[in-house]
């Protein structure tokens, strides 16, 4: 890094997708007009395409594409068949979305802390909060970094609970268990993607994707995306209208093939700040698990005087985000699950403390070295 950057050198977006439109635009637009030519809207050929390329690439037998991640969320949710009172633990250090599917799906959510390193579900926690209600635990792969997934696989199995992985921010993301490399999404009973934009693998619209290796889910999960019939005007259950439109599909099939290559340049934009913030005692990376190759949906770093620090870079024109800044068991919907502030300090220090960095595959580096001048000068 050139240490004399200069701090002037804004704006620097948080994201800028320009980037990628400007590198793939033939073959996005190409896609997109096969579909257009074919009139297939609805469950068009791409669709099934992307199902049969996501379900590979994550190493499980099914993918079941859906409207958005809430949507897989919510669908993995009510495949599950609570009855009233079931409780699903889950970590209040996440999008609303994760939650919003518990209760959406009948089930009451039950929040526990998180791990002060990662930020990821505290599988310890998860274990003092089972109850003989406990039907399912979401974890949520914050960040790109996969959750202590045989932690909560050894919790699963003894109580039969289900496991929803809350993939949204994590496609592409592994985790090494019991020697052997499994991808996010792959290890619980199901995994929910999203493909909003900013994601790693973004449409241009809304979109998501269910995957399992249970062949009964995956039909459920169909049934469940179109109304709840295999027939048309004939329905076993109540689902919805929740298909991957296929324009969506489209992209995503030809962005799909380059997740690898943008996921390794987030890692490497992610290496070179953890490196240049090495000497800051006031910029804390959030710590990689050894077991885990993340894939860096954000680069988020925990900071000493963190709105000044937002509000400086700001200044600067130069984008960063507060990822999230108030914990959900906070949240006044939640307020009738009776949780109180102090009951999870490290959710709640970490809405104080967190801030987002850019990162994006087409990052230009003299960006990242505008950010980590700008950062390492207001600490100087
Ligand atoms: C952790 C998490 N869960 C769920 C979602 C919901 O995904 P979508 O916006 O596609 O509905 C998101 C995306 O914003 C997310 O970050």
């Amino acid at each position: 890094m050139n240490r004399r950057a200069s701090t002037a050198g804004g704006p620097v977006p948080l994201l800028d997708l320009q980037a990628q439109f400007a590198a793939h635009r033939e073959e996005l637009l190409e896609a997109l007009l096969s579909v257009v030519t074919s009139q297939r809207f609805i469950m068009g050929e791409a669709v099934g395409a992307l199902e049969e390329a996501i379900a590979p690439y994550c190493g499980t037998s099914h993918a079941i594409a859906c409207a958005s991640g809430t949507d897989a969320l919510l669908l993995s949710v009510k495949a599950l068949g609570l009855e009233p009172g079931d409780e699903v633990v889950t970590t209040p250090f996440t999008f609303f979305a994760t939650a919003g599917a518990i209760v959406n799906g009948g089930g009451r959510p039950v929040f526990v802390d998180v791990e002060p390193e990662t930020l990821n579900i505290d599988p310890a926690a998860v274990e003092a909060a089972l109850t003989s209600r406990t039907r399912a635990l979401v974890p949520v792969h914050l960040f790109g970094q996969m959750a202590a997934m045989e932690s909560l696989g050894r919790l699963s199995a003894a109580r039969d609970l289900a496991v929803i992985e809350d993939a949204a921010q994590a496609i592409g993301a592994r985790r090494r268990m019991e020697g052997d490399w499994v991808r996010a999404g792959a290890v619980g009973t199901t995994g929910a993607f999203s493909f909003f934009p900013s994601k790693n693998l973004g449409g241009w619209g809304d979109g998501g994707m269910v995957v399992t290796d249970s062949a009964a889910l995956a039909e459920q999960l169909r049934l469940l995306r179109t109304h709840g019939g295999a027939k048309q005007y004939h329905h076993d259950v109540v689902g919805t209208n929740s298909r991957l439109d296929t324009l969506q599909a489209a992209v995503l099939g030809v962005k799909l093939r380059y997740l690898e290559e943008w996921n390794a340049a987030r890692r490497a934009h992610a290496a070179a700040y953890t490196e240049a913030f090495a000497d800051v005692d006031a910029v804390r990376p959030l710590a990689v698990d050894p077991r885990n190759e993340p894939v860096f949906h954000q680069y988020t770093v925990r900071v000493e005087r963190r709105d000044a620090l937002r509000d400086h870079l700001r200044g600067r024109q130069i984008g960063c985000a507060v990822y999230y800044p108030k914990p959900l068991h906070l949240q006044p919907c939640f307020a009738d699950l009776g949780y109180r502030t102090g009951q999870f300090p490290v959710a709640e220090r970490a809405t104080t403390e967190v801030l987002s960095l850019p990162i994006y595959p087409e990052l230009p580096v003299r960006h990242r070295d505008c950010v980590i001048a700008t950062i390492r000068e207001f600490y100087a």
